[in-house]
C-alpha cells in the first residue's frame, strides 16, 4: 500500500509568457492560486540567475500569498542562498544551472562537489528549509545527496519522458527501470523521493504508480495544456491520472 502522492505545480512558464512582452500578465501568482484550488499540494518556482522567467518580485508575492508550501528551485550560488535565507521557503530544491540551456538539462553533479555542497546546505537546513537535491537516477549521486544532508531527492525524469514521446520504447523501458530502482534505493537510505521534469498525461502514470515516490513536480506541459483547456481542468486531469495510477489495479500492471 503506497502513501499519498503530492502534486507540485511549477509555474515558471507563466512567467515566460509574461516576460515575452514585459508587463504584468499573465501573472504567476494568479496561476499559483488557481493551482491551489485545482488540487496542487505545492507550488514550485525556479529563480534563475538570469531571471528569464520567475522574478524576485514573483518570489516575494508567492511567499506572501500562497497557502500551500513553496518549493524554491535554485542553483547553489551565494546569491540564491541569501535569497532563500531571507524568505525561508518550505523547501529548496538545488538544481544545476547553465546560462545557455533551454531548461534544466541534467541532475546536479553532487558527488564531485560534496564538500562545498555540504557546507552550502547547512545554513539552509538550519533555517528550517527542507533540502531537496535534483539528481539523475544514479546511485552515486543519490548516495552523495544523502551524505551531504539532503532530506529529499528529486529524480530527473527527462530521459524517460523524451524516450516515451519519441517512441524509443527500449530506451523508455530502461529509463523507467532506472527511476524505479533508484526510487527504491533512495527510499532505503531514508530519503524522500520526488520525480520531475518532462512529465505529461501520456507518461505520468507509471511514475505515479511507484510506491516510493511521494511527489511529482510538473510545469511546462500543464501550462501548455492550459492554453487549450484552462489551467484548472488541466491540473485536475493530471491529478486524476496520478490518483488513478496510485490505485492498486494500475500498480499491479507495472
Ligand atoms: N523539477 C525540477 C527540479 C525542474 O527543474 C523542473 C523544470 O524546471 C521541473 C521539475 C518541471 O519540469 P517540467 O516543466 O518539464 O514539467
Amino acid at each position: 500500500m503506497s502513501g499519498p502522492l503530492r502534486l507540485g505545480v511549477n509555474i515558471d512558464h507563466v512567467a515566460t509568457v509574461r516576460n515575452a512582452r514585459g508587463g504584468e500578465y499573465p501573472d504567476p501568482l494568479r496561476a499559483a492560486k488557481i493551482a491551489e484550488e485545482a488540487g496542487a499540494d505545492g507550488i514550485t518556482a525556479h529563480l534563475r540567475e538570469d531571471r528569464r522567467h520567475i522574478s524576485d518580485r514573483d518570489i516575494d508575492r508567492l511567499m506572501d500569498h500562497l497557502t500551500v508550501p513553496l518549493n524554491f528551485e535554485m542553483a547553489a550560488t551565494e546569491e540564491m542562498q541569501q535569497i532563500a535565507l531571507r524568505h525561508k521557503p518550505h523547501a529548496v530544491c538545488i538544481v544545476p544551472e547553465k546560462r545557455e540551456e533551454k531548461t534544466t538539462e541534467g541532475g546536479l553533479e553532487v558527488a564531485r562537489e560534496e564538500n562545498r555542497l555540504a557546507h552550502y546546505l547547512a545554513p539552509l537546513r538550519e533555517a528550517g528549509c527542507r533540502v531537496s537535491i535534483f539528481v539523475a537516477a544514479d546511485k552515486r549521486q543519490i548516495e552523495a545527496a544523502h551524505r551531504i544532508g539532503g532530506e529529499v531527492v528529486e529524480l530527473h525524469a527527462g530521459a524517460y519522458c523524451d524516450a516515451h514521446a519519441e517512441g524509443r520504447f527500449d530506451d523508455r523501458d530502461r529509463e523507467f527501470a532506472a527511476l524505479r530502482e533508484m526510487s527504491q534505493f533512495a527510499h532505503s537510505l531514508g530519503l524522500e523521493v520526488h520525480v520531475g521534469h518532462g512529465l505529461t498525461y501520456d507518461c505520468v502514470q507509471p511514475v505515479a504508480a511507484l510506491p516510493e515516490v511521494m511527489e511529482l513536480n510538473i510545469g511546462h506541459f500543464l501550462i501548455g495544456e492550459a492554453i487549450f483547456m484552462g489551467l484548472d481542468p488541466a491540473i485536475r486531469h493530471m491529478r486524476g491520472l496520478m490518483d488513478g495510477a496510485r490505485r492498486s489495479e494500475y500498480r499491479s500492471a507495472i
